[in-house]
């Protein structure tokens, strides 16, 4: 088995590869200068169980479109069977026709990823386990949050309460404040169809003193945890630490987050924009060998 290290996931190919004591297969990638990629298997792949590592966050249409030429280039090579281990799933949040004549992206990604020729399909904390079932292939929506949790476990945190910023990221709370031993809760939110705004409605919780930890599958504009964190902070929380699967920050983020109170953010290496204390890697190897 080789762990093919797309364009958008060095790193993590590399630390899948330790953690299932194999070889990283380094492809040969370049951008012309329109901004077309050229993609090429340095070594035969032929008759090999293959995984492509290749997280699609942002630029998120050049690094989909690398992992179907690689899916691509090889099972035209001969690859015996083909994992597409795509951390974060662009796309997945249009999983349904919420208006009338939208397209279902999530539901075009998942067919273009099969006729690729990808057999497995492994996503971490998608933003909507929905997204999934459009594939025909086996896949599966892992979560990082035991890691997160446990990353979270070796911080000194004062008497850390969970806060989950909408009712999608209550499994995750759960699962973060399970490892942390602590309590957790969630809050609601509405985000506007057409213009995309959020807001947020709080539940009554004593955080005086207390680190407030809000978790979440994506920070992207970090306006779902911008309201979470001025609630926190209004209902006396001593420090907001927000974590996540996909710490992507688009666009202000950092600067919504700082002046809603965030102290600090905590990511993976599902985004390798900039280095984050948690890998991602452990999970996605034990999938690997419930496959293979
Ligand atoms: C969707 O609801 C997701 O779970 C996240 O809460 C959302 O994608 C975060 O996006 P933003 O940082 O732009 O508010």
């Amino acid at each position: 088995m080789l762990i093919v290290s797309g364009p958008a996931s060095p790193i993590l190919a590399r630390r899948v590869a330790d953690a299932m004591r194999t070889d990283v297969v380094q492809l040969e990638h370049k951008a012309f200068p329109d901004g077309e990629t050229y993609i090429r298997f340095p070594e035969s792949v032929s008759g090999k169980q293959i995984a492509v590592v290749q997280s699609c966050y942002p630029p998120q249409n050049k690094n989909f479109v690398d992992l179907l030429f690689v899916l691509d280039a090889a099972r035209e090579m001969g690859a015996k069977d083909v994992a597409a281990i795509v951390p974060y799933f662009a796309y997945a949040r249009q999983d349904d026709t919420y208006r009338s004549g939208e397209a279902v992206s999530a539901r075009t990604s998942a067919r273009l990823i099969e006729a690729a020729g990808a057999s497995h399909f492994l996503t971490v904390d998608a933003p909507s386990s929905k997204a999934l079932q459009f594939f025909k292939i086996h896949s599966k929506n892992l979560t990082c949050m035991n890691l997160v949790g446990a990353y979270l476990k070796t911080r000194s945190l004062e008497n850390p309460y969970v806060l989950a910023p909408d009712d999608g990221a209550i499994p995750l709370a759960q699962t973060v404040s399970s490892n942390l031993g602590t309590e957790y809760a969630w809050f609601e939110k509405l985000r506007d169809k057409v213009t995309g705004a959020v807001s947020t409605s709080g539940k009554d919780v004593n955080l005086k003193g207390r680190d407030a930890i809000i978790v979440d599958d994506v920070i992207s504009t970090g306006k779902t945890i911008a309201n979470t964190a001025q609630i926190a902070k209004k209902q006396g929380a001593k420090r907001v630490i927000a974590a996540c699967a996909h710490l992507i920050l688009t666009g202000d983020a950092e600067r919504t987050l700082k002046t809603a109170g965030v102290d600090e953010t905590i990511g993976t290496d599902s985004i390798e924009t900039r280095p984050q204390p948690v890998s991602i890697a452990p999970v996605i190897a034990e999938a690997l060998r419930e496959i293979w």
